[in-house]
C-alpha cells in the first residue's frame, strides 16, 4: 500500500511503484488515472489496484473513514441477496452488471453452492475486470464475463455470450450493485433499470445497492455525502448520492420485498455479518424487488 506521508521520498517511491506497475498492467490499461473497480478493490483490501487508485481512495477515506466497512457491508448484502434468490426464490440464472473485480464471495460461487448449475453472466465496461474475470472462465463453463456498458442495455441483452448462457423466457436475477450511482442524471439510470427489467420475464428480480444522500433528515450525513460526491466527480468523473425517492424510482412497477429500501446491514441480516455497531451506513442503501407475475382473474 502507498505511503501517504507528504514528503518527497514518499512521492518518489510512489512514482517508482506506479512506473513498475505500468509495466505489469494489462495492455491498454491506463494506471495513471484512478478507476472505479480498482478503488473499490482497494477499499475491500484487494491487490488489483495501482498508485492512482490508492491516492483517490486515501482522499475518499478522509471524508468517509468507514468506506472499507461500507464496501464490506455491500459485499455481505450481495451475498445474502444471491443466497436468497438461489436458495429460496428458485432463481437459476443471474445477470450481474457492474460486477467489478473478482473478490472473496463471487456471485457464481455463492449461487452455485446454493443451487448447482446456476448460470451467471458478469458484465462490466472495465477492461481490467474482463482480464481478471477470464480466469473464472477456465474453471466453470456455466459462468462468463462480458465487456459491455450499462448505458446500452439493448447491447447487453443482445450480446451473443449473454444469449448463450441465459434463457430470457425464464426468470433472471438482475444484480446492479454499486453501479447505478456511477450513471449521471442525464443518462437516465431509472429509465435504464426499467429497460433492463422490460427484457426480463415476470418472476425476475432486480437487486441493487446505491449511494444515498438522506437530505435534511440527517444533515451531517448529507453534508458528508455531498463532499464525497464532489471528490468522486473531481477524481473518477462519476458518483451520485441520490435521495430515497430517486432510488425507489428504480423499482417502479415492481414488488419491493421486505424490508424495502434500507441501509445495507439491515436487509435480512445473518449472524456471520461484520457490520460495526458504531456506523450508521445511511449513505449506502439497497433493496430487492420482483417483477409481478400476471394475476389470473376469477373464472
Ligand atoms: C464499485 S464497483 C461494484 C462491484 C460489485 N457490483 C459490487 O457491488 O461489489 C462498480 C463497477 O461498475 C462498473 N461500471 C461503472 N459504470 C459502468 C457502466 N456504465 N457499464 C458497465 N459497468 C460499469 C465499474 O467498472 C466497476 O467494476
Amino acid at each position: 500500500m502507498a505511503d501517504n506521508r507528504a514528503d518527497g521520498a514518499a512521492d518518489n517511491r510512489a512514482d517508482n511503484v506506479a512506473g513498475g506497475e505500468r509495466e505489469q498492467a494489462p495492455r491498454g490499461v491506463d494506471t495513471t488515472k484512478p478507476n472505479i473497480s480498482r478503488v473499490y478493490d482497494f477499499m475491500l483490501g484487494g491487490k488489483d489496484n495501482y498508485e492512482a487508485d490508492r491516492r483517490m481512495a486515501q482522499l475518499a477515506l478522509q471524508i468517509a473513514p468507514d468506506a472499507p466497512e461500507s464496501a464490506r457491508a455491500n459485499r455481505e448484502f450481495l451475498g445474502r441477496v444471491v443466497r436468497f434468490l438461489a436458495a429460496e426464490a428458485g432463481i437459476r440464472q443471474f445477470l450481474d452488471i457492474g460486477s467489478g473485480l473478482p473478490t472473496l464471495g463471487n456471485v457464481h460461487e455463492i449461487a452455485q453452492s446454493a443451487a448447482g448449475g446456476t448460470r451467471v453472466v458478469y458484465v462490466d465496461n472495465d477492461p481490467v475486470v474482463l482480464v481478471h474475470g477470464r480466469a473464472l472462465l477456465a474453471v466453470d463453463e456455466t459462468t462468463t464475463v462480458v465487456k459491455a456498458d450499462l448505458r446500452d442495455p439493448d447491447a447487453i441483452v443482445g450480446h451473443p455470450e449473454v444469449r448463450r448462457l441465459l434463457d430470457f423466457s425464464r426468470p433472471v436475477g438482475l444484480l446492479m450493485f454499486a453501479i447505478l450511482h456511477h450513471l449521471a442524471d442525464d443518462e437516465d439510470p431509472a429509465g435504464i433499470a426499467a429497460r433492463m427489467m422490460g427484457h426480463l420475464p415476470p418472476g425476475s428480480y432486480l437487486a441493487l445497492s446505491h449511494f444515498h444522500n438522506p437530505g435534511p433528515a440527517l444533515p451531517e450525513v448529507s453534508k458528508q455525502a455531498f463532499t464525497a460526491e464532489r471528490i468522486f466527480n473531481e477524481t473518477l468523473g462519476t458518483g451520485r448520492w441520490r435521495t430515497r425517492e430517486e432510488i425507489l424510482a428504480y423499482f417502479d412497477g415492481l414488488e419491493l420485498l421486505e424490508p424495502g429500501l434500507v441501509p445495507l446491514p439491515e436487509w435480512r441480516p445473518d449472524s456471520e455479518d461484520t457490520a460495526e455497531p458504531g456506523i450508521t451506513y445511511h449513505t449506502f442503501v439497497g433493496a430487492v424487488a420482483r417483477k409481478p407475475v400476471a394475476q389470473t382473474g376469477p373464472v
